[in-house]
């Protein structure tokens, strides 16, 4: 057991985080292609207040817990993972206050394991980066909270932890460092990661409402590999070449071009089979509406359409007008400050 828990903190911190959204270069970059992912302007928020006890308040339900299990359960996750034993850490991870659990425990290691009342809240969609968001948020109020300073990368890292729990695998890692950094954010296998410096920009994200898994979808883009190695190869490039020409638009801030390369992007991409009728018609849709370009992002099969919009009222009428028609549409900012503390 650790020292130090008697010496409780008189003031709590409240951390924001936004989501997460891959602009360009989903499937290619796990064959070493660069993408292009982005922080948007959906929220989580963590508040960590003084308490007696612990408790995590997460999908609206209240969890008591001691720190001595808190501990335990900490050790056996570093044990699982260290071995890579990823079937049982899925097993564990179930319990979905799991995760956020590990990520206090994580935390705690360069500060103290305190109590305190955790209270989750997050807009953030799944598919949107929505564990890296609420993970950040609250490794960055427990720090805070418990007195130590951590910086961005620590946070991160935290939060890369804890969607390791949650995903019960290794990650890329794209989540947990656009949501801390914000902003634009280069990715390739090879490469690593690299900020991307651009204004923010409006997008419409429309949900098509069907769950998609990413397993099944990366399959079936690897299935297209054995059938036609050249082919693939050849669309990977094109799809790469798109990805760059979309960092110059993002940079010189040339939506009529992006638009046009998200389209592009979306053409080749299809071409896998990973579309989905309704993902299509909410491409089509947002077109006939004036949209500069659609396209799915994430894994597809389901999940958001991101949408161009001239500016950000347009980015509003695109989105209303959406809704009127039945969608599951909003307007966001992207290239937004990544996680922070915040106030109240
Ligand atoms: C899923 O969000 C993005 C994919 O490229 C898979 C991955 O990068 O791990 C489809």
């Amino acid at each position: 057991m650790r020292g130090l828990r008697g010496d409780l903190p008189d003031k709590g911190a409240v951390a924001c985080a936004p989501g997460k959204i891959i602009l360009l270069g989903e499937h290619a970059v796990v064959y070493d292609r660069p993408g292009i992912a982005t922080a948007v302007s959906v929220l989580s928020r963590v508040s960590v207040e003084p308490s007696d006890e612990f408790v995590l308040v997460n999908y609206g339900k209240a969890l008591r817990i001691s720190l001595d299990d808190i501990e335990e359960m900490g050790r056996e996750i570093d044990e699982v993972v260290a071995r890579r034993d990823f079937e049982t850490l899925r097993i564990i991870a179930r319990d979905r206050n799991v995760a956020p659990l590990y990520v206090v425990y994580v935390v705690s290691r360069s500060s103290r394991l305190l109590p305190a009342k955790i209270v989750i809240e997050t807009e953030v969609r799944k598919g949107m980066g929505s564990s890296a968001s609420v993970f950040s948020a609250l490794a960055l109020a427990y720090a805070r909270y418990a007195g130590a300073e951590v910086s961005g990368e620590e946070v991160s890292a935290a939060a890369y932890a804890g969607d390791v729990v949650a995903h019960g695998g290794t990650p890329s890692g794209i989540d947990n460092t656009v949501v801390t950094q914000g902003g634009y954010i280069r990715f390739r296998r090879s490469e690593g990661f690299r900020r991307i410096s651009a204004p923010p920009l409006p997008l419409v994200v429309v949900d098509s409402g069907e769950e998609a898994s990413t397993a099944e979808m990366v399959a079936l883009v690897r299935a297209e590999r054995g059938r036609d190695p050249e082919g693939f190869e050849e669309r990977m490039n094109r799809l790469a070449s798109v990805v760059e020409a979309a960092e110059r638009s993002l940079v010189s801030g040339n939506l009529s071009d992006l638009g046009r390369l998200m389209l592009e992007y979306y053409e080749i991409l299809s071409t896998f089979g990973i579309s989905t009728e309704a993902l299509d018609e909410i491409v089509k849709t947002a077109l006939s509406l004036g949209a500069l370009g659609a396209k799915p992002t994430g894994a597809w099969g389901g999940g958001v359409c991101v949408v161009l919009p001239r500016d950000a009222e347009d980015g509003r009428r695109l989105a209303e007008e959406m809704r009127e028609m039945g969608f599951d549409a909003f307007s966001v900012t992207a290239g937004v400050e990544g996680v922070r503390l915040c106030s109240g």
